[in-house]
């Protein structure tokens, strides 16, 4: 029933619906009517009461649940959410060996074993960011699988310009960085069967409220988020529904083959691009020019020498850019 309230108070929202008006659309008592208000106010909803003659929806609260993520779906994706996980992609690895569906979005209020890359832990035990995971399952071969971060990178850059105006760039192949500092972090992992991918999980967390004093005295030099590059406190459904739209389009681009489009929003985007960078590799530190992506999303470089080379993920680490370590 409270879905149903929202729905009504949000078609009215910021102006005055009568407690008889949603008794009677819903055919429920205005007592039901009144304790269902109160749990919304609970999870966070400014609502205002006027004393049983009705409802006001103010909405600049940032409440985050199904619904919120739903009423903003525009291509109606299959959307789990839960109030507190491990981590999302823990939990969508169990989902993957179940599900059918072939993409799916599992969500969380917060983590309390936000995952990070290399085995490293991923701060989000907090409800300041868009914590989210996506299940893909195509029909594709893993030496494609790259090109599905690279994409989910450009889907993260898109949003935060679309939604927030934040211009941001990305340290191939998965981290975000806006002015120096990193706002984002992707971590995809994959599980093959027999020369296919059986699945293929991206997990994506993005800072959003974070003030700098409440990151960890390890990340905050290098740490930014929405706020901070803004000054303004965005509403984490708001980017989570656009992340999730422009993520199915970065799917489609992928699954479609349609590298024009992959490599031109590469270019766009991409921090590294013509930078000289270090990469380590095997411990060893290598100084060259960052040229592009190739078409499987390996790193494409040049060496003083003219040499160029490619580097899969996993393989290198890359240093040296725009300040971000
Ligand atoms: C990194 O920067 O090392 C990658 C960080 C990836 C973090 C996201 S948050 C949502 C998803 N769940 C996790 O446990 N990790 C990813």
């Amino acid at each position: 029933m409270k879905n149903k309230i929202l729905d009504i108070l949000y078609a009215s929202m910021e102006s005055n619906v009568s407690g008889q008006a949603i008794c009677r659309e819903l055919g429920v008592s205005r007592t039901a009517v009144w304790k269902n208000v109160k749990m919304l106010v609970a999870q966070g909803y400014d609502i205002e009461s006027f004393g049983g003659k009705g409802y006001t929806l103010h909405g600049k609260t940032d409440v985050l649940n199904k619904y919120e993520i739903d009423r903003r779906n525009k291509f109606h994706v299959s959307v789990i959410y839960k109030e507190v996980v491990d981590s999302t992609n823990m939990l969508a690895r169990n989902i993957a060996i179940e599900t059918i569906e072939e993409f799916t979005m599992v969500a969380a209020g917060k983590q309390t074993r936000g995952r990070g890359r290399l085995g490293r832990d991923f701060e989000s035990d907090n409800k300041k960011g868009v914590w989210c995971s996506f299940i893909m399952k195509p029909r594709m071969v893993p030496e494609k699988a790259l090109l599905i971060t690279i994409a989910a990178a450009i889907a993260v850059c898109k949003t935060l310009l679309e939604i927030c105006g934040i211009k941001t760039g990305i340290k191939w192949p998965n981290d975000i960085i806006a002015n120096g500092k990193k706002i984002c972090g992707i971590l995809s992992e994959m599980s093959c069967e027999t020369g296919a991918i059986e699945y293929i999980i991206t997990g994506i967390g993005i800072n959003v409220l974070q003030k700098k004093e409440e990151f960890s005295p390890e990340i905050e030099k290098t740490a930014t988020s929405v706020f901070m590059e803004t000054g303004r406190e965005y509403r984490r459904s708001e980017i989570i529904s656009a992340l999730c739209y422009n993520m199915q389009e970065a799917y489609k681009m992928v699954k479609n083959g349609n590298y024009e489009t992959i490599m031109k929003n590469w270019k766009k985007y991409s921090a590294t691009d013509g930078k000289t960078i270090r990469i380590i590799k095997n411990g060893k530190t290598i100084i060259v020019q960052a040229v592009g992506i190739d078409e499987k999303g390996r790193l494409v470089t040049i060496n003083n020498n003219g040499e160029k080379e490619s580097y899969n993920s996993g393989e290198i680490s890359v240093r040296g850019i725009m300040g971000y370590i």
